[in-house]
């Protein structure tokens, strides 16, 4: 079995999404100690017991929470060396018509809670003279979304996300800003930019916008997982800032 993350301090948030457990497994597989956490999970954080394979109760918006968080991981396992930002939230809406609290849900739980964690760990993995992380961005911080009102006005609603591609493009240039902080302490911040992948989050994706997708099929979560595996991996330490496409070629930049 590849045992190249043997004894690795790996922590991954929205653990129990699509991408996130598939993010969890591979890790485990490869040997990592991994911290699973989720705003959806069973264990709190008091109670929590990295031994076990069950995942932690966590808001990544809450700062108190992902502090208290870090000092149960020290205690039981170490410094986190290893960090994969998965969680995150879809929204869709058009400009004209995006409410205010729906806008602020949005950036709070996708740029504001990446930036926690990542802020979080920065001392420890300093300290450690290594360190991994690893954002979720999306082709739609790029492209500015699919909106196409003019083939098709009832396709807007679903297609037009301002919210999501703005929060998305907000930890795109976030990652460059840690990775150029860190990046003479041994530590790499990289994201990938995701075309759509088959999850939860992409149940209702419209045929139309499938249709645009030059490899003729949506992603896989396995997709995101290699390219997670080869940005944590310790031989990638001359890859940093990078926004890695993973979109079936959707969108090159
Ligand atoms: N699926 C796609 O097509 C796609 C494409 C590009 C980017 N992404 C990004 O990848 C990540 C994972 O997507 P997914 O498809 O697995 O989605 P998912 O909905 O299956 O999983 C997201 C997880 O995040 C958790 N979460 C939500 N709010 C949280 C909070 N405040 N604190 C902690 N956890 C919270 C949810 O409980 C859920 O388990 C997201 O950041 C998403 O934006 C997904």
């Amino acid at each position: 079995m590849n045992q190249d993350f043997l004894g690795r301090v790996v922590w991954v948030t929205g653990a129990n999404g699509g991408i996130g457990q598939a993010v969890v497994q591979e890790f485990r597989r490869r040997g990592a100690i991994v911290i699973a956490s989720d705003l959806k999970a069973d264990v709190s954080i008091e109670n929590s017991d990295f031994s076990t394979q069950q995942s932690v109760q966590l808001d990544v918006t809450k700062r108190s929470q992902v502090h208290a968080l870090l000092q149960r991981i020290a205690t039981q396992c170490g410094t986190v060396d290893t960090l994969i930002n998965v969680a995150g939230v879809v929204s869709f809406g058009s400009a004209q018509d995006l409410s205010e609290e729906e806008w602020d849900r949005v950036i709070d739980i996708n740029l504001k809670g990446s930036f926690l964690t990542s802020q979080s760990v920065l001392t420890g993995m300093k300290e450690k003279k290594f360190g991994r992380i690893i954002q979720m961005g999306s082709v739609v911080g790029k492209n500015a979304g699919n909106a196409r009102p003019w083939i098709d006005p009832n396709e807007q609603a679903r297609a037009s996300n301002v919210a999501y591609g703005v929060s998305k493009a907000g930890v795109h240039i976030m990652t460059g800003f840690l990775a150029r902080e860190t990046a003479s302490f041994g530590i790499t911040v990289n994201a990938l930019a995701p075309g759509p992948i088959a999850t939860e989050m992409t149940k209702g994706f419209p045929d139309n916008l499938r249709a645009l997708i030059p490899v003729g099929r949506m992603g896989e979560t396995n997709d995101i997982v290699h390219a997670v595996m080869f940005l944590a991996h310790q031989d990638a330490g001359f890859v940093t800032g990078e926004i890695l496409n993973v979109n079936g070629g959707m969108w090159s930049d």
